[in-house]
């Protein structure tokens, strides 16, 4: 059964299963492995794109729940060969270590921005949920409140 997505700006027609899990449509199918897998289960958030703007754990939502839905991935987060801010923060701020989580880590702050500009601690430890085994969240935090002060703002 074809199933029509848009992702990252282009209509696509993925002939899968439709209990696919919308991470191995885009990564088998569509090839956009900058999306990890990291637990399967919703739990760690390596799998973290956006449907129709919102943070989802791609993991655990069968394609069919996509239908219609614009998707974007780690690789339709810049635009015309300008990272998006938080990418650029991401550098800035060094925050990687190994750096397997942070596609979905960024995607989830991308998210988490949108809703709240100005996140507190608080929110940010309630709104990013993503682990990282390599502990970068004091970094994570570093670079979202420099954020929310302005940097990368044109
Ligand atoms: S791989 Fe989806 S939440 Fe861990
Ligand atoms: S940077 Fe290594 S798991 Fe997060």
């Amino acid at each position: 059964m074809a199933i029509t997505v848009t992702v990252n700006g282009r209509e696509q027609f993925l002939d899968v299963e439709p209990d696919t899990p919308l991470l191995w449509a885009l990564r088998d199918t569509l090839g956009l492995t900058g999306t990890k897998f990291g637990c399967g289960i919703s739990a760690c958030g390596a799998c973290t794109v956006h449907v129709n703007g919102r943070a989802v754990r791609s993991c655990t939502m069968p394609v069919s729940a996509a239908a219609g839905a614009a998707i974007t991935t780690i690789e339709g987060l810049a635009s015309e060969g300008t990272l998006h801010k938080v990418q650029q923060a991401w550098i800035t701020h060094q925050v990687p270590q190994c750096g397997y989580c942070q596609s979905g880590m960024i995607m989830a702050v991308t998210a988490l921005l949108g809703q709240r500009p100005n996140p507190s601690d608080e929110e940010i430890d309630a709104g990013i949920t993503n682990i990282c085994r390599c502990g970068t969240f004091v970094r994570v935090r570093r670079a979202i409140h420099a954020l929310a002060a302005g940097e990368g703002r044109a």
